[in-house]
């Protein structure tokens, strides 16, 4: 199998239907993944394919704040889990009855089985401090990091390695275990590693913590609540016209409702209906 991990070339642009198909299978069948970590190394170029994929994700202003801190020592492992530890007996308190003892029975860390762990930090200041796209909102440089985590993640179950999430830590702490400087933000601590087998649905889900919540509860059209699509001709019909006519590149109209003129003729800018 070969896996392009840099296409300098350009894209043909389409996929097969078996390509589509393993694209949504990866994303349906990528777990958080804390347990059934199997004695399989994961050899270096399977490591670096993985890290290529994170470094490809999309970043405000092609900023790529990330860097990857790689673990696989027993000791620094066991540093990590103590403060995992700590912080996990804090988090117990917050509750009570028998959701304190679900939480407690929840296996929220595989920091010791897995046999590589993976700091994801954010360098806010690479690139100066006037980042294209970032002036507005400042914390796309920390929405940059989780895309390519995103991306780490699914590369990594395509790979037939589980990826466990581990936030339950002090960023402080743990940037001292690891030599992080200061003004580098941790954005995670992974755990990585062969599983014997990924579960079909999240591990929350299955201790009865969480359930998900259906997709259409989360879908608003046009304006935040409506639930309804409405008259979707209109619109669907317009914007159908528009590509019609950019193709043609003859139709005035059209021209203008794609924005393609920014001028009518009198000198005014005018707005498709
Ligand atoms: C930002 C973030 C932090 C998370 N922190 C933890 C964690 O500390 N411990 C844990 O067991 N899972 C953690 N998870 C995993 C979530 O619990 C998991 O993604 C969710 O339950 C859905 O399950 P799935 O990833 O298998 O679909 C984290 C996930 C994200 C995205």
């Amino acid at each position: 199998m070969t896996v392009r991990q840099d296409v300098k070339s350009a894209c043909s642009g389409k996929f097969s239907d078996d390509e589509r198909e393993a694209v949504y299978r990866v994303i349906f069948e990528r777990r958080d993944v804390r347990r059934n970590f199997v004695r399989k190394p994961i050899a270096d170029e399977v490591l670096a394919r993985i890290l290529t994929a994170a470094h490809h994700a999309g970043s405000v202003g092609f900023m790529q704040p990330w860097d990857f801190v790689v673990i696989r020592q027993r000791a620094t492992k066991r540093a990590v889990k103590q403060l995992f530890t700590q912080a996990n007996t804090e988090a117990a308190k917050r509750y009570d009855g028998i959701r304190s003892t679900l939480y407690r029975s929840l296996k929220l860390e595989g920091i010791e089985e897995a046999p590589i762990n993976l700091c994801v930090t954010c360098t806010r200041q690479r690139g100066g401090r006037h980042v294209l796209g970032r002036s507005t909102v400042r914390e796309t440089d920390l929405y940059s990091t989780c895309c390519a985590i995103q991306n780490l993640w699914l590369a990594a179950r395509a790979e037939g390695i589980g990826v466990g999430w581990v936030s339950i830590v002090d960023h402080g702490a743990l940037k001292q275990v690891l030599g992080i400087p200061r003004p580098v933000k941790v954005l995670a601590y992974l755990c990585l590693g062969y599983v014997s087998s990924f579960a079909a649905q999240p591990d929350l889900e299955t201790a009865g913590w969480r359930a998900r919540i259906p997709i259409e509860e989360l879908i608003h059209y046009e304006s935040w609540g409506k639930k309804g699509q409405g008259n979707r001709r209109n619109g669907d019909a317009h914007h159908e016209g528009v590509h019609k006519n950019r193709r043609r590149g003859k139709n005035k109209a059209g021209r203008r409702a794609a924005g393609v003129e920014g001028q009518s003729s009198s000198g005014g800018l005018r707005h498709p209906r």
